[in-house]
């Protein structure tokens, strides 16, 4: 059996040492293919493989055509908005994910991120702290919880809205669930994106939620940038000159963004939210482990396709 590990954005190399040792313990071959660049390379890296661990990387019909032996993809990661699950399935396909298993790496970051917006990009003029501000936390999935977790650390004013999790879940952690999610950027100083990339979600932060904010509202997405409608939010920030905007995903609209808003703006070069040596142990060898389990005996737990 062959697995491919295939990263246009690899791994730390203590992860693919941990995955090698888990695939070769099964008695399996491991092939690593990183810093693809293009997509004709992935087509002929997949002809043979009989599972594929990816990261952020496209697993699209073209994909899933070519791979003629394939059973399993797994996602090292938590976000699946780059896997087509219905060709999976057409081709007996299973796909999974490994949640949870990266989130405190991007929730670090996303006070990485806040610090450096309210510390004014480190320009060494004085900012503000984040103690005794109010963060809205939206949605509350194991990124939101961390988020939770270490804003308490920070002496934040903690709330959070998710349509799915019970109410009474968020409040048992000593966090204020909000009724609506126009009331968490009606209250909070700084609201932290946690929702995945699906139909429902895309281009769904725009104009009608982030104009609520409160004056110096500051929006944080270490999310997708697919959620974001960067037209409105252009629009909406050279109207609102007190509005802040940091992103580990570069929006379509960089370039935009940057000219206009410097000071009030910043992006990560390449999404680096789960890039740590620790993010990529854990969620690589989970992957490697539920790779084994489903080959060797048919476990399916994490599956995310029907
Ligand atoms: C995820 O969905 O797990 C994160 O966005 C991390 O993505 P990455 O593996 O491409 O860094």
């Amino acid at each position: 059996m062959k697995i491919l590990v295939a990263t246009d954005k690899p791994f730390a190399k203590v992860a693919v040492d941990g995955i090698r040792k888990e695939i070769e313990a099964a008695g399996y071959e491991l092939a690593l293919l990183e810093k693809y660049g293009e997509k004709a390379k992935l087509l002929e890296a997949v002809a043979d493989a009989d599972a594929i661990i990816i990261r952020s990387d496209v697993i699209d019909a073209e994909v899933l055509e070519a791979a003629k032996q394939l059973k399993i993809v797994v996602r090292a990661g938590a976000g699946y908005d780059n896997v087509d699950l219905e060709a999976a399935t057409a081709h007996g396909v299973c796909v999974m994910n490994t949640p949870g298993q990266n989130s405190n790496a991007v929730a670090e970051l996303a006070f990485g991120l806040m610090v450096m917006a309210v510390r004014n990009m480190y320009n060494g003029t004085s900012g503000t702290e984040l103690k005794g501000k109010k963060l809205g936390i939206h949605a509350y999935g194991n990124v939101g919880r961390n988020v939770a977790r270490i804003a308490k650390g920070f002496g934040m004013d903690i709330y959070a809205y998710d349509a799915f999790c019970p109410k009474e879940v968020i409040e048992a952690e000593g966090v204020k669930a909000v009724d609506s999610v126009e009331e968490l950027y009606a209250t909070c100083d700084v609201v932290s994106l946690h929702i995945p990339a699906t139909a429902e979600t895309k281009n769904s932060i725009g104009r009608a939620l982030v104009s609520r904010m409160p004056k110096g509202g500051l929006l944080v997405n270490t999310a997708r940038k697919e959620v974001i409608n960067e037209t409105e939010l252009i629009e909406l920030m050279d109207e609102r000159t007190d509005l802040k905007y940091m992103t580990d995903i570069m929006p379509a609209a960089n370039e935009t963004f940057a000219s206009k808003f410097p000071g009030r703006y910043f992006s990560t070069p390449k999404k680096m939210g789960a890039q740590t040596a620790e993010a990529n142990i854990n969620a690589g060898i989970a992957a490697a482990k539920q790779i084994v389990g489903f080959l060797k005996d048919g476990c399916e737990k994490f599956r995310v396709n029907k």
